[in-house]
């Protein structure tokens, strides 16, 4: 099962992914994360996406596209995986496109889970993070149990540098120029699925389920 989910910064698409990955036993990969470690580990990689990170910008195609096509090629991946974050570009797309067609295969299913940008800077502004297991939290919808503590693994929650509300705006642009037009894309493609990401975490989590199990 081969899946990509789409949808703005902070539509939830990491918190959909990360549970279709435990119920179906798959990957879950995230550009943003793969960048993130990177960034904490102060690799060259992580030196030059934070530079675009920082800004609310996209991290250059060439940059992105081999990382992903790397992590896809993995053991782990050979019964599928959900990809969260990627593609991002139409380019992006196509070489994914044109790299599974090597391989006789293709996506499944392009989950767009749709919030609209009104509830995006309250979700973004909310949101915690791990800074070591990557897992996330909302003050409002998902506290963690301790203020400041992940649950998983004890270690400092924090709000991403790219969450501040002038960089979300960013975001949320780039997103509507260079990540929207995916959605006509899948669409043409015969493999687009949209759920109502306004509703709650469990709730969107039962459509998609209902989609994957149709
Ligand atoms: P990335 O890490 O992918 O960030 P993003 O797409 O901006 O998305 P987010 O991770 O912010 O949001 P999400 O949809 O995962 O929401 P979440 O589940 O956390 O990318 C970061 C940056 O890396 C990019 O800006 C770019 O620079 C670079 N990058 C990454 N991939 C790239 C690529 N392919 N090409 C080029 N550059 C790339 O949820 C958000 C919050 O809401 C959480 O607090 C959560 O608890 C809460 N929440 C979730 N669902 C609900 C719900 N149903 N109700 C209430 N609250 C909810
Ligand atoms: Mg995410």
């Amino acid at each position: 099962m081969k899946i990509i989910m789409l949808g703005a910064p902070g539509a939830g698409k990491g918190t959909q992914a990360k549970m279709i990955a435990d119920k179906y036993h798959v990957p879950h990969i995230s550009t943003g994360d793969i960048f993130r470690a990177n960034i904490k580990n102060g690799t060259e990689l992580g030196m030059e996406a934070k530079k675009y990170m920082d800004q609310g910008l996209l991290v250059p195609d060439e940059l992105t596209v081999k990382i992903l096509l790397d992590r896809v090629g993995q053991d782990d991946c050979k019964e599928g995986y959900v990809l969260d974050g990627f593609p991002r570009t139409i380019p992006q797309a196509e070489v994914l496109d044109k790299a599974l067609a090597n391989l006789g295969e293709s996506i499944d299913y392009a989950i767009d889970v749709d919030v609209p940008d009104e509830n995006i800077v309250e979700r973004m502004s909310g949101r915690r993070a791990c800074v070591s297991c990557g897992a996330t939290y909302h003050l409002k919808h998902v506290p963690p149990k301790k203020e400041g503590i992940c649950d998983k693994c004890g270690n400092e929650l924090l709000l991403r540098d790219d969450d501040k509300p002038d960089t979300v705006l960013n975001r949320l642009k780039v997103y509507h120029d260079q990540t929207q037009p995916l959605i006509q894309f899948y669409g043409n493609k015969g493999v687009l699925k949209t759920v109502d990401g306004t509703q709650a975490m469990e709730d969107v989590f039962r459509s998609i389920i209902a989609i994957l199990e149709n």
